[in-house]
Parts: C-alpha cells; structure tokens; sequence
C-alpha cells in the first residue's frame, strides 16, 4: 500500500501520456474512491461522463478552444488572454493527446458546487495516482457549449460541466513544480 507522503510526491500534472485506454475495472476502482470525498450536506453532487474516444476528445477541444476565444474577443481583459496564442493553434490539443476524459458534472444550484467538485478531483487525482495513473485538471477545457456536443456526451440539460480531468498512463513524468512554504497570516495561542 502506497503511503500517505509518497502519494503526495508522486502526484503532479501529466501532459503526455501512452496511448493505451484505461481499463474499465481500474476507472470504476477510481471512481469508487473519488466518490469517497467530502461534500456540502453530503450532496455527493457528482456525475461523471468517461470518454476514450480520441477523435471525440479532440473536437471537445476544438469546441472549448473556439469558445474561449470567442469570450477572448469579446472581452481583452479575460483572464484567458493569456493563452489566445496557444488556443488559436490548430495543433493545439488542450486535452495534449490523452487517450480518457473525465468530465466531473452536475447541477449548479447551490452554493458549494465549485468546492465539492474540486475535493471530488482531489479525491480522484490521488486514487489515480496510486495506481500509477496520470492526471491534469484541464480548466481550458471545458467551455462546451454546442448542443448537438453536449446531447452526444450525454450531458443532461440543466447539468454543467464542473471540471474536464484528463487520465492515463504517463508517457513521461515531469519534476514536481515547486511550492511554496505556507504563510500563516497569524497564530493565536
Ligand atoms: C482548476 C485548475 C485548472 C487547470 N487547468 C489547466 C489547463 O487548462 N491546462 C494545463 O496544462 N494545466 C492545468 N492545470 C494544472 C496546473 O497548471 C497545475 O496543477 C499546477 O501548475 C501545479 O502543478 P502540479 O499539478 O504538477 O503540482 C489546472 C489546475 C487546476 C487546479
């Protein structure tokens, strides 16, 4: 059994992956230990829609790519301006090649969506991990909006996407990006 510290060393975002697909037992072990994380009210607010399918995954891309410089043009203060020159590439792939998508879904009508979401992909990032599996939140991602897409991935109507996680085996594992020491504004004893 993997330790606590050396899960948290190991985890780190992976950009290039194998091509293999993920084993579907292995995605259910996953999921199984992502649905372990905490929740607002215990709302456990989470869906989840699993692509392996290559060419769909890069039309995702090509869709969130499109909208987000969409918003980028109408708005040269977002706060994605920064990326319009990688996203106006057509060799762009902003999911970099990754043979499983993950999107994180749900109703976005209370007030703790954002947080429970993002403990849920803590909580799958780690169980992935542990079984040598590689993962990146990808937020340029998942600005999908074409309904025709949206109806062919299965989103429901009156769901959102909450996070667009990519998953596999990684290709090449990058050093860890450096942290830095935590500021504490204050002890009171
Ligand atoms: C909400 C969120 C959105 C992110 N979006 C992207 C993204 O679109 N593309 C990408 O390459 N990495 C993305 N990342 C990964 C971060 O760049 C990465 O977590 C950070 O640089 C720290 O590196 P580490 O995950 O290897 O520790 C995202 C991370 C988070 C938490």
């Amino acid at each position: 059994m993997i330790s606590y510290k050396t899960l948290l060393d190991n985890r780190r975002s992976i950009r290039d992956f194998k091509p293999d697909k993920v084993d579907q037992t292995l995605l259910e072990e996953i999921l199984n230990e992502t649905c372990m994380a905490p929740s607002a009210s215990n709302a456990q607010p989470w869906r989840f829609i699993i692509i392996q399918d290559r060419a769909l995954i890069e039309r995702l891309s090509a869709e969130s790519k499109k909208n987000l410089l969409d918003t980028i043009k109408k708005d040269q203060n977002s706060q994605f301006k920064r990326y319009e020159r990688i996203l106006s590439s057509p060799n762009t792939n902003v999911f970099y090649n990754a043979p499983c998508l993950v999107l994180f879904c749900g109703k976005n009508d209370y007030s703790f969506f954002a947080s429970d979401f993002a403990l849920a992909v803590a909580y799958f990032m780690f169980a992935a991990t542990a079984r040598n599996l590689g993962t990146c939140w990808i937020g340029l991602g998942d600005k999908i909006k074409d309904p025709k897409l949206k109806n062919e991935i299965g989103l429901p109507e009156n769901y959102e996407i909450a996070a667009a996680v990519i998953l596999g085996s990684p290709a090449k594992i990058p050093d860890t990006v450096p942290r830095k020491p935590p500021v504490i504004l204050k002890t009171i004893a």
